[in-house]
């Protein structure tokens, strides 16, 4: 069993995985539709780590005898008026679950509990890559996207995205 205000959190983080999950599939929709599939494809590798996020989460609580609640998954309301907006969105977002992530694990410090902070460990790591990438797309569609020419081959580059599944395993 896990202090009950470190276990709302965990369950809470579940919602804030799959919405970024859904998130991230509105993005890939919108750049869809843009005929950049590129984008669109790095963006669908994007949701598919944010489910495996949540599936983490999930088998955490799980693993430790707690109880999992689900919520409603708040429906994506961002408004895209340049190829540019998602890249600038996603690295808030991402911001704003890294610091979801450090306030669990201010409260599992608070409450003493070592084996969600080490749990924790992983994604604190993880939010540090994520930034980083987010960070590197909106460098490089800044430093490429100008023309057209550089847009698609940025779009190439997207492409290239590989889907891999985490390296933590519960
Ligand atoms: Fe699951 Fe993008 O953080």
């Amino acid at each position: 069993m896990l202090n009950q205000e470190v276990s709302k959190l965990l369950n809470e983080q579940i919602n804030k995985e799959f919405y970024s999950a859904y998130l991230y599939m509105d993005m890939a929709n919108y750049y869809s539709d843009q005929s950049l599939n590129g984008f669109e494809h790095w963006f669908f590798v994007q949701l598919q780590e944010e489910r495996d996020h949540a599936l983490l989460f999930r088998q955490y609580l799980l693993n430790n005898a707690e109880v999992v609640t689900l919520d409603a998954i708040a429906a994506p309301d961002k408004q895209y008026t340049s190829f540019r907006d998602p890249l600038i969105l996603a690295l808030e977002h991402e911001q704003f679950v890294t610091a979801s992530i450090n306030t669990i694990y201010e409260a599992a410090y608070k409450h003493k509990d070592f084996r969600t902070m080490q749990f924790l460990d992983w994604f604190i790591k993880e939010q540090g890559e994520e930034e980083k990438n987010a960070d590197d797309n909106i460098k490089k569609f800044d430093l490429f996207a100008s023309d057209p020419k550089g847009l698609y081959m940025l779009d190439n580059e997207m492409k290239a995205r590989v889907y891999t599944a985490p390296s933590l395993v519960l």
